[in-house]
Formats: structure tokens, sequence, C-alpha cells
């Protein structure tokens, strides 16, 4: 159940109208009733929260022209409302810090800027698949109350080869005017190793263009730039982000964690870590994620009551066996 300090800081966040408080203590609440054994009502409580902020996005400031994007906009940008925290991200302990820096940053840009400094805001995140670019994007909106958009730069370019300059100031001119957390995923895309012969002259421009528009931008938007293939980027690219962040595959604590998060709601056996960590090597977050998944299944459909090693072993080493 809330704390009294929680109910007073709910009635308080209400009178005051800060949304992003109250629902900062209603997740509190919920999180708290979760550890202390409600697991459904923490449960349903989320859920509510989450279905409850969703209805509400006159209070994110001006969406309207992109959430119902008209023109050309439209097939550009896709608008999301993640309720992602990043407390719910299993992070090495300097992607944590780092990505918490630029929080606080954000959250207190009109104290930076009111001494001429600007917020972290441009951020390449370089890391295997499956090991939460994405989802960091996700989890900035979600922590800073800001949509999400997402561009597809590879569809971009197909799609538009031949005006793909014209179809990126469009974005970048919505960065402007919305304030949002805009992830540029795959921005390998732009690299001209990549490009079919007869493509090169166009990719080259359309990279100069998107690296003069990354100069230019002066925007209260968040840019996120995520790949796979650090190795293709241009130099210039790296030299126009605040902050280059490694996301690399979990180490045996980190494995630790993610099953344990993910299995946090069915129960354990005794563990041996050992051994998960050891079937768990060269898998992704994302791989190990779906594998804890698949042991907690397979544990409540056999009636077991438990997620054995056993369980977890067999689960890891199926995904390594799958193609990724
Ligand atoms: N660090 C993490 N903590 C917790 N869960 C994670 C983490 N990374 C990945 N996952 C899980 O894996 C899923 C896929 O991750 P995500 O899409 O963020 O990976 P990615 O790094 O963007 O991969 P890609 O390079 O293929 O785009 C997430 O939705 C989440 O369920
Ligand atoms: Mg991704």
């Amino acid at each position: 159940m809330a704390t009294a300090d929680q109910v007073k800081a709910l009635v308080r966040s209400h009178a005051d109208g800060d949304d992003t408080q109250f629902y900062s203590v209603a997740m509190q609440v919920a999180a708290r009733a979760a550890r202390s054994g409600q697991g459904r009502f923490g449960q349903e409580l989320k859920q509510l929260i989450d279905e409850v902020r969703k209805r509400q996005p006159t209070t994110r400031g001006k969406l309207v022209p992109v959430t119902q994007p008209r023109g050309e906009l439209a097939g550009l940008l896709s608008a999301a409302y993640p309720s992602t925290r990043l407390a719910d991200m299993v992070l090495e302990p300097h992607v944590c810090e780092r990505l918490n820096r630029v929080i606080t940053e954000q959250r207190q840009q009109d104290q930076l800027s009111a001494h001429g400094f600007t917020p972290l805001r441009r951020l390449l995140l370089i890391g295997p698949p499956g090991t939460g670019k994405t989802m960091t994007a996700g989890a900035l909106a979600g922590e800073l109350n800001l949509p999400l958009f997402m561009i597809r730069l590879d569809g971009l370019i197909t799609k538009f080869m031949g005006e793909t300059a014209a179809k990126l100031r469009l974005v970048f001119d919505a960065l402007s005017e919305t304030r949002g957390v805009y992830l540029f995923d795959e921005v390998d895309a732009l690299a001209g190793e990549r490009a079919r012969s007869n493509d090169v002259g166009e990719i080259r421009r359309v990279l100069n263009s998107f690296l003069q528009f990354l100069e230019q931008d002066q925007s209260e938007s968040l840019l996120v730039a995520g790949t796979n293939h650090p190795q293709l980027l241009d130099r210039a690219m790296f030299r126009r982000f605040d902050e280059v962040i490694e996301y690399p595959l979990p180490s045996p604590e980190i494995v630790r964690e993610i099953v344990r998060n993910r299995l946090a709601v069915v129960k354990l056996a005794r563990i041996v870590w050992g051994q998960v960590a050891s079937a768990a090597e060269g898998l992704s977050h994302a791989e190990i994620t779906l594998a804890a998944e698949r042991a907690a299944k397979d544990a409540i459909l056999n009636g077991r009551g438990a997620v054995t090693t056993h369980a977890l072993v067999v689960a890891l080493r199926e995904r390594q066996s799958e193609p990724s």
C-alpha cells in the first residue's frame, strides 16, 4: 500500500497540476505494491497509469502536427509515448551513469541555459543488436515525459531515393517544432560503403546534408542515433554527437540481473549462476530476456512451480543455436 508520504505527494502534485510528479509517485506506489506481495494490484495500477498517460497527449506540448501528421511528414516519422523508464533496463554502470547525466541536464535545462550552457542532447549509441539502444531512446522519452519519434533511415533512403535530403530537412524542422526524442535508427545506412555502386553519389549527398543539419540543429529535442556498424560511420559523424555511448554484450553480473528482473514474478529455484552465465555467453540482453521468458512459461505450463538452473540453461542454449 501507499505510504502516508506518497498519499500526500499525490494530493500535492494533483493540486499543483504537476502530472509528471503525480504519475511518478503513482508508479512508486505500484512498484512498492509489487515488492510487498501485492503483485496484482501493482500490475493493475501500472497498467492504469500507462493507459491514462496515453490518453493525455495535450499535456505534452505541441504534438498535433506530428502525431496526426499531415502531408509528407506522415511517411517519415512514427510517434509513440513510451512509459519505459531507465530503471526497467539493465545497463553497465558506465552506460547508466551517462544516461543519467543526460536526463539530469535535460531536466535542469532552464538552469543551464540561464548560464549560457546547453544540455547534452545528441547521442550516438553503438553496440550489437539487442543490447538496448532502441529501448534507451524509449526510456529517455519516458523519463523526460517526451514523445518518441522514430525515423527509419534505411527506409527513408530507399523509399525516396533522389529526394532524401529534402525529406531529411522536414524531419529536422520537426525537431525544432515539436520537442521530443528523435531516434535515427541504423544511422550507418548513410555510410557510403553500404550503398550499391549506382547509389554512392546520392548517399554521399544525403550524408552531407545529414551532417549539415546535425550541425545546424539548435532545437531543444534529443537526437538519438543508433548503429550496429560503427566501423562504417564517417569520422565527421562522431564529432557531431555530444556523447558516444557503447553498449557491450552483457557481463555475467548483467546476465544475472536480466534473468532476475524478468523472472521477478515467478519462483526461482536455487540457481547456479555460473552455469547460467556460461550458457548466456555471447547472447544479447534481448536474447537472454527471451530465454528467461521461455523458461518461466515452461515452469508455469508444466506445473513445476519454480524455474530451475537446468531450464534456464536449456533455454539459453536454444537461443545460442538460433540465427539472430
Ligand atoms: N539493456 C537492456 N535491459 C533490459 N532489457 C533489454 C536491454 N536491452 C535489450 N533488452 C530487451 O531486448 C529488446 C530489444 O532491445 P532493443 O531493441 O533496444 O535492442 P537494440 O540495441 O536497439 O538492437 P538493434 O541493434 O537490433 O536495433 C528490448 O525491447 C528489451 O526487451
Ligand atoms: Mg534498435
